[in-house]
């Protein structure tokens, strides 16, 4: 790979050692997937945050580059292992709080913005079309790439972390031209009425398009919080971090039409629904807010909750990023949502919380959530906010 005097200068430790360790990552990296040089990057978002995750030995490199790295552009973080403020509600030991916080204050030191959220793009990290950033969370980088138009791999912890070092990562994968081209055409044949029919849109596009990118046609209207949803699900069940959606995601019209093409009717939504949905009724945790809740979705939820209380046999977590939370308290939808005895969780999510062992079943919007909630051994039922509202109140998988 072909490196600058001042990248060779970082390379060679100029910029002490946090700079140089990025310099070896990045370059490692580039020469893997056949890079010709770095470019230049408007952002990072930084996944590996929850300890849960990261052990001591992930601390520990943590603590080395805090010692003197400080990053060079906007970086934000993926969702922590508990809700910083409030973890002693939602059940985390003391032992997992103490180290989630020293990985906290590692990133804090490298002058990285605590925002523990996989919904960057609703809290100010928001990149134009065509500008390169490195983010990592698989759901962010597919809007980041297809919503937005931005260009990123999906990068994993400490390759985010040395772009966010040296403001810059390997010009390969998705920041090429030619490798965002759409390869499959999904024609969707079928009505979506209810947000959660996006998360199983992502998984029959997802297993259909195998690791390509799906160029789709048929969809009339989006919402962001439907897309937010649909990025997250059709990344996690197969298919590449960037989709085209004609008429809907930027620069779709400037694509051809894949030669080979797939069909979606409303059977293959059923069959997701039947695969994403276990047998089960009577409902321990409902979680909301994978992706992080937007301030919409918090909004919907309160309303809903008026005049209602949780059953006592069930928690409802509403996952969001506290910025969307401080609107809430703003709007009072927290004292709504509180009143009713839903919590909030803040900067944590299901997937990278150590919630194994502790509830046996789940409701959620969320396709993704579904999949993660599985590996903690939860049996798993996905449905509108609506039908997820009503799990909470009542206990029971009505549907
Ligand atoms: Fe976000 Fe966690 Fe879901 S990172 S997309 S809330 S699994």
């Amino acid at each position: 790979m072909q490196l600058t005097d001042s990248e060779q200068k970082m390379l060679s430790g100029a910029e002490g050692y946090a700079v140089k360790k990025s310099m070896e990552i990045l370059v490692a990296l580039g020469e893997i997937f056949g890079a010709k040089s770095l470019i230049g990057v408007g952002s990072v978002q930084v996944a590996g945050v929850s300890y849960h995750n990261l052990g001591d030995a992930g601390l520990e490199f943590l603590d080395e580059l805090a010692r003197d790295g400080k990053v060079k552009v906007l970086t934000t973080l993926n969702p922590a292992g508990m809700d910083l403020e409030n973890w002693q509600q939602l059940g985390i030991s003391p032992e997992f709080a103490e180290k989630q916080n020293l990985v906290i204050e590692a990133f804090q030191k490298m002058g990285i913005l605590v925002s523990c959220t996989c919904t960057p793009y609703l809290i100010g990290n928001l990149p134009l079309y065509g500008e390169h950033v490195a983010w990592s969370e698989s759901s962010a980088v597919t809007f980041a790439n297809s919503v937005l138009g931005a260009r990123t791999n999906r990068e994993g912890g400490p390759s985010a972390l040395a772009a966010a070092f040296v403001g810059k990562t390997p010009n390969y994968g998705l920041h090429l031209d030619e490798n965002r081209l759409p390869d499959v055409h999904v024609q969707v044949n079928t009505q979506l009425t209810k947000l959660s029919d996006w998360g199983a849109l992502g998984y029959a596009i997802g297993k259909k398009a195998e690791n390509k990118i799906p160029y789709i046609t048929g969809i009339k209207a989006a919402e962001l919080d439907e897309l937010k949803s649909f990025c997250a699900s059709v990344v996690t069940y197969g298919a590449k971090p960037l989709f085209y959606m004609k008429g809907i995601t930027p620069g779709a019209e400037l694509q051809k039409e894949p030669k080979e093409s797939v069909v979606v009717e409303q059977s293959d939504l059923r069959n997701a629904y039947d695969n994403i949905n276990d047998e089960v009724s009577e409902i321990e945790l409902v979680c909301v807010g994978c992706p992080h809740c937007s301030i919409k979705e918090i909004s919907q939820i309160a309303k809903l909750l008026e005049g209602k209380k949780v059953a006592e046999t069930t928690e409802l977590w509403v996952a969001t990023s506290r910025t969307a939370k401080q609107l809430a308290d703003k709007r009072g939808y927290t004292q709504t949502i509180e009143a009713a005895g839903g919590k909030f969780a803040c900067d944590t999510c299901m997937a990278v919380a150590p919630l194994k062992g502790r509830f046996k079943s789940l409701a959620t919007t969320s396709a993704k959530g579904c999949f993660y909630s599985r590996q903690n051994l939860m049996k798993t039922k996905m449905g509108s906010i609506e039908e997820c509202v009503d799990a909470a109140v009542t206990g029971k998988w009505n549907n």
